[in-house]
């Protein structure tokens, strides 16, 4: 069953990451306290599984590849963090947990989504000496400082914000979903990449599979927010509506909504198929993002 592998990855992932939690001790113990709180919440772990499993697509081995794993879960949990914040998305719970803030108050909630950026790439640079190709990690830390950045996926959560309320048109619906939610999935399998030797080229088209699977994702997203159950989401339903938020469902209809996911992921997937690699896990996943229920 896929759904069995995928646990199984995602707790093969979920290791990995936990191993470069920070200790929770000194006077700044509550900040550690909050990093962990929020990582150790669960989620799916998706971009470190798929960094994993597109290292693995490119013959990928060894360790090198692990404290990317972790860097990447922490911006992306980082990201979170904030996109919660009353001034944000305003909501009480994530991961089937009370939200950060509600925890530890707004203060402390930002300045763990801080502590947890700044910690990513601390951790990250870990990997320069656990290899001996020096020139593959300073490429990929140029990814992972790119990709969540103002030209991806900040920039994506302040049209997300500014928008707010307001109609948008196709240019700039694409913009948000390509840098708010798909610029750190075509982080994650670049750097996977990356790690283990792909070519420029097979860089490129990996960006753009995974730019194929952010808009698969935050399309099931914004549906999984009208159509979902919030106790297997983890996270409240209708947020969206809440927030007065256009989305790809408000502006094209749950139908086409469903129709794109599903023409996206299996692009994605053909993208695959015309590598010479093969990772039929990795195909088996992006297809099972479609039906996803959490
Ligand atoms: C939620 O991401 C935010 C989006 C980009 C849609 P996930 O759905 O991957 O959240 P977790 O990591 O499983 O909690
Ligand atoms: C979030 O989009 C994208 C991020 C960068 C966090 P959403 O606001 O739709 O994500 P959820 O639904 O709160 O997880
Ligand atoms: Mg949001
Ligand atoms: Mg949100
Ligand atoms: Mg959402």
């Amino acid at each position: 069953m896929i759904e069995d592998k995928i646990k199984l990855h995602a707790k093969e992932a979920e290791e990995i990451v936990y191993r470069y939690l920070p200790s929770e001790e000194g006077f700044q113990k509550k900040i550690f306290e909050a990093m962990n709180y929020s990582m150790t919440a669960g989620g799916k772990r998706l971009r470190p599984v798929l960094m994993m499993e597109t290292y693995r697509l490119f013959g990928g081995e060894g360790a090198v590849i692990e404290p990317f794993m972790a860097a990447i879960e922490m911006i992306h949990t980082y990201s979170l963090i904030h996109d919660d914040l009353p001034a944000l998305d305003n909501d009480d719970y994530r991961r089937g947990r009370k939200t950060s803030h509600v925890v530890y108050g707004e203060a402390m909630a930002i300045l763990a989504g801080d502590a947890l950026l700044n910690y990513a790439y601390e951790t990250a640079c870990k990997a320069f000496d656990m290899c001996d190709d020096m020139s593959r990690v300073a490429k990929a830390l140029k990814v992972l400082a790119e990709k969540p950045g103002i030209y991806g996926m900040i920039g994506g959560q302040v049209l997300d914000v500014l928008m707010t309320g307001q109609a948008m048109d196709k240019d700039q619906l694409y913009f948000v979903y390509e840098n708010k939610t798909g610029a750190l999935i075509e982080a994650a399998m670049m750097i996977g990449a990356i790690l283990a030797g792909a070519s420029e080229e097979e860089v490129d088209a990996i960006c753009s599979i995974a730019s194929d699977v952010g808009h698969a994702f935050q399309i099931q997203d914004d549906l999984l927010d009208i159509l979902g159950d919030s106790h297997v989401l983890g996270k409240p339903t209708l947020s969206d509506a809440d927030n007065g938020k256009v989305t790809y469902v408000t502006v094209h209809g749950i139908e086409k909504a469903q129709e794109d996911v599903r023409i996206l992921s299996e692009r994605a997937v053909r993208g695959l198929t015309e590598l010479k690699y093969e990772n039929e896990f990795l195909k088996e996943l992006i297809i099972s993002l479609v039906t996803r229920k959490n």
